[in-house]
């Protein structure tokens, strides 16, 4: 049995990556995979109890990266890795490119930190391919309150916080070109799911 495809989707909030999740699943099914569509913090039943808790409960950054990789690891052991050894391909929103880029970049936390704990939840694993949609925040900030939902703990912060994850995004991506594919995410939904779905075709012609 050939191992799955390990694919991330990553961004700040309002970057609309969540609107471009099925379009990509569809793509890796048209080519005969079977895939799975899962996410991050949550993907499990106990991860998604930590999703509610890191999301609505303002906390010291050390435990929130503690709740993300709590979850995570359950997430590895339990859902991504047996399906990649089964050979299905997972999509997964977020993983954890987003702990190094909001509690790193955006908190403030120590890169070691997240590297330990990153070293110590997946050893073995990273993402095959990391489709990485970039916006500024400005623009990413209006998307969401035309959306008009109530914000959450990361999606309350100011808009230094998100420069600060967006670059940190970026500098991930610079650091680590061969897996890292950077989506212009401005322009209209149509515009975005060409530019995806060339990439993706380049990364898995
Ligand atoms: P997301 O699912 O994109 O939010 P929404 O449901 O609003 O679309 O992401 C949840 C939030 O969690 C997002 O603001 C980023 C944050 N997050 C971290 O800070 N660290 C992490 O490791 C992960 C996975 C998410």
């Amino acid at each position: 049995m050939r191992r799955g495809k390990f694919i991330t989707v990553e961004g700040i909030d309002g970057a609309g990556k969540s609107s471009h999740l099925d379009f990509l699943c569809a793509c890796a099914r048209a080519r005969g995979h079977g895939v799975l569509l899962t996410r991050e913090p949550g993907g499990t039943p106990l991860g998604e109890q930590l999703r509610k808790m890191v999301l609505h409960q303002p906390m010291h950054p050390v435990a929130e990266a503690l709740l993300m990789f709590g979850a995570r690891s359950v997430h590895v052991t339990d859902v991504i890795e047996p399906a990649l050894e089964s050979g299905t391909w997972v999509v997964c929103d977020r993983f954890s490119d987003s702990s190094f880029a909001y509690q790193c970049g955006g908190r403030g936390l120590g890169t070691h930190v997240v590297a330990g704990l990153e070293a110590l939840v997946h050893p073995a694993l990273q993402p095959d391919a990391t489709f990485l949609f970039d916006i500024d925040p400005a623009t990413a900030y209006e998307r969401q309150r035309a959306q008009g939902r109530a914000a959450d703990v990361f999606e309350s912060e100011q808009m230094e916080f998100f420069e600060r994850v967006r670059e940190t995004y970026l500098q991930r991506a610079r650091q680590q070109p061969y897996r890292f594919h950077i989506i212009d995410a401005s322009g209209t939904l149509e515009t975005v799911r060409e530019r995806l779905a060339a990439e993706f075709e380049q990364t898995f012609p």
